[in-house]
């Protein structure tokens, strides 16, 4: 889609225009863009306001009848936009009403959705994103319509405050590059597994590195050894399919500057291996790998956006196979770091090869590691669908990603990460153990403890446990599939990376 700050005027006679309304407004004439129609179509709208049974949410599309123009009205509720949050699943739902009735454009008038308490720039930036969310839908291996798919060309923004213009089209930009990057995320994470092999995405990251000026290097099964990645070859053995460790450099801070590195779990299908996951659970699992496919959104989003920092994306992609050469329960895997991991079970894979991804992100002597990984099953039992765990040493940090989520609409909320928990995960033949003794209470916690194992020689360090939110639900307005979250995190922590790489921990 296309996204471009303009004039009222433009707004209100381009095709789509938003208005809209509460019923204390209901004389229409006093919306902005109601200047630019003509009188007896306003009448109309107010006429049609005030006879509406309406509600917080409502939209009607109507055809004014002088003009003939299409105009959607959209009902506000009494006392306008109640928050933030329900302002980002409003313009979710617009916009799918809008490409479900073939709008080719789409007009918001910014001041409509602004709330007490943010910014006009800010309001305009998530119009964009979640415009750009709300539009995206998984159509890769559908067939081409005959008469074309139902898309939103060009949205359009105008404002109250001419002078805006400039920092509207700015804000509008990055709220566009945003949704649009989180889309080529949520686009990997819906490719099957057949398609979306741990080859495929490197080759996927590498292609995006290329468009967006990030420096990818891909490290293959070979060069693993050389580096003892025990762990993940031990995971990756299972398979025919051959490993890869992706790594992606954007640097563009000063030299001085110590990097921030997201790692991101990259398992393309989690079959359990040979503690295989019954049928029911298998179906989404080429979404295993979300984790990387945030990371590789959010790094690409940075650069696009052209952030004067240094971020490292690491990705370690396996699939997780059961066949006559998998590792197997019981078995005990040495890691790069040295430790010994003792397989408790095949199916918990995610945290093994986030140990090696841990380890390798050593050389970045990083100021700040944050992983994403869809990890726990657990972790949707304690949290349900719309917030994702996070976990960190620091309470301070966890408590900076929950205000930082907060911001970007990606929920986050924090889990304990006490060192009662490390008693749990002490292995017996190994050092550490892969599922913990008393699985499976606090399975979400005990995956973080064991991350943390591999952690400790990092100053800051946060922990993303998606599985929680890997798909979206109905209420969130977005396509079925995956979701996308964890991406506006890592971004927004980018954005704030002085405050938050300087934490006192
Ligand atoms: N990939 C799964 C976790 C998952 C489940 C993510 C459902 C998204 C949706 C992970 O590898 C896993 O299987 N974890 C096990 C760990 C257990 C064996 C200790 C789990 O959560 O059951
Ligand atoms: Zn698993
Ligand atoms: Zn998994």
């Amino acid at each position: 889609m296309k996204h471009t700050c303009t004039s009222s005027s433009r707004v209100a006679l381009g095709e789509g225009a938003v208005m809209c309304y509460t019923s204390q407004t209901q004389e229409m004439k006093k919306h902005p863009l109601a200047s630019y129609l003509l009188p007896d179509d306003v009448l109309y709208l107010t006429a049609l306001c005030k006879a509406s049974k309406s509600t917080y949410g409502d939209m009607l599309l109507v055809t004014l009848p002088k003009s003939l123009k299409k105009i959607l009205l959209v009902h506000c509720g009494e006392n306008g936009i109640p928050s933030f949050r329900k302002a980002i699943l409003l313009v979710r739902k617009i916009t799918r009403y809008a490409k479900s009735q073939s709008f080719s454009s789409l007009g918001f008038f910014v001041d409509d959705f602004k709330l007490a308490g943010t910014t006009l720039e800010r309001t305009a930036e998530m119009i964009a994103e979640n415009s750009e969310l709300a539009h995206y839908e998984f159509r890769t291996f559908k067939e081409h319509p005959k008469d074309g798919w139902k898309d939103i060309e060009a949205v359009s923004y105008a404002t109250k405050d001419s002078k805006k213009t400039h920092t509207i089209q700015k804000a509008v930009m990055v709220g566009a590059v945003c949704g649009e990057q989180i889309n080529i995320g949520r686009e990997l994470s819906n490719s099957p597994a057949g398609h979306m092999t741990p080859k495929s995405l490197a080759q996927e990251a590498l292609k995006i590195g290329k468009k967006w000026g990030v420096s990818v290097k891909v490290v293959g099964e070979k060069e693993m050894e050389k580096l003892k990645m025990g762990a993940i070859l031990g995971v990756s053995q299972g398979s025919t399919e051959e490993a890869q460790l992706i790594v992606m450099e954007y640097l563009h801070g000063p030299k001085s500057q110590k990097p921030i590195v997201f790692v991101g779990k990259g398992v393309t299908f989690d079959t359990g291996g040979i503690n295989l996951k019954p049928s029911a659970g298998l179906g989404e699992m080429h979404m295993d790998m979300s984790g990387g496919a945030t990371v590789i959104a959010a790094v690409s989003a940075i650069a696009r956006l052209e952030l004067k920092v240094n971020v490292v994306g690491i990705i370690p992609a396996v699939e997780n196979m059961p066949s006559g050469s998998s590792y197997r329960p019981g078995d005990v895997l040495r890691s790069m770091s040295g430790k010994t991991i003792e397989i408790g079970n095949t199916d918990a894979e995610g945290r093994v090869i986030m140990a090696d991804a841990f380890t390798y992100s050593e050389r970045y002597e990083p100021a700040l590691v944050v992983d994403v990984a869809t990890l726990t099953g657990a972790c949707m039992v304690a949290l349900g669908d719309y917030t994702f765990g996070v976990m960190s040493p620091s309470d301070a940090v966890a408590k900076k990603m929950t205000d930082l989520g907060e911001i970007s609409g990606d929920y986050c909320w924090p889990l304990p990460l006490w060192e009662e928990y490390e008693q749990d995960i002490k292995g017996t033949t190994g050092d550490v153990l892969n599922a913990a003794k008393n699985h499976p209470r606090g399975g979400a916690i005990n995956a973080g403890m064991f991350l943390y194992q591999f952690a400790k020689k990092f100053p800051r360090w946060v922990h993303c446990d998606i599985a929680s939110t890997m798909t979206s639900v109905p209420a969130q307005n977005l396509s079925s599939g995956a979701s996308g979250s964890g991406t506006r995190l890592l971004v927004e922590i980018v954005r704030n990376a002085k405050e938050v790489t300087s934490m006192k921990v």
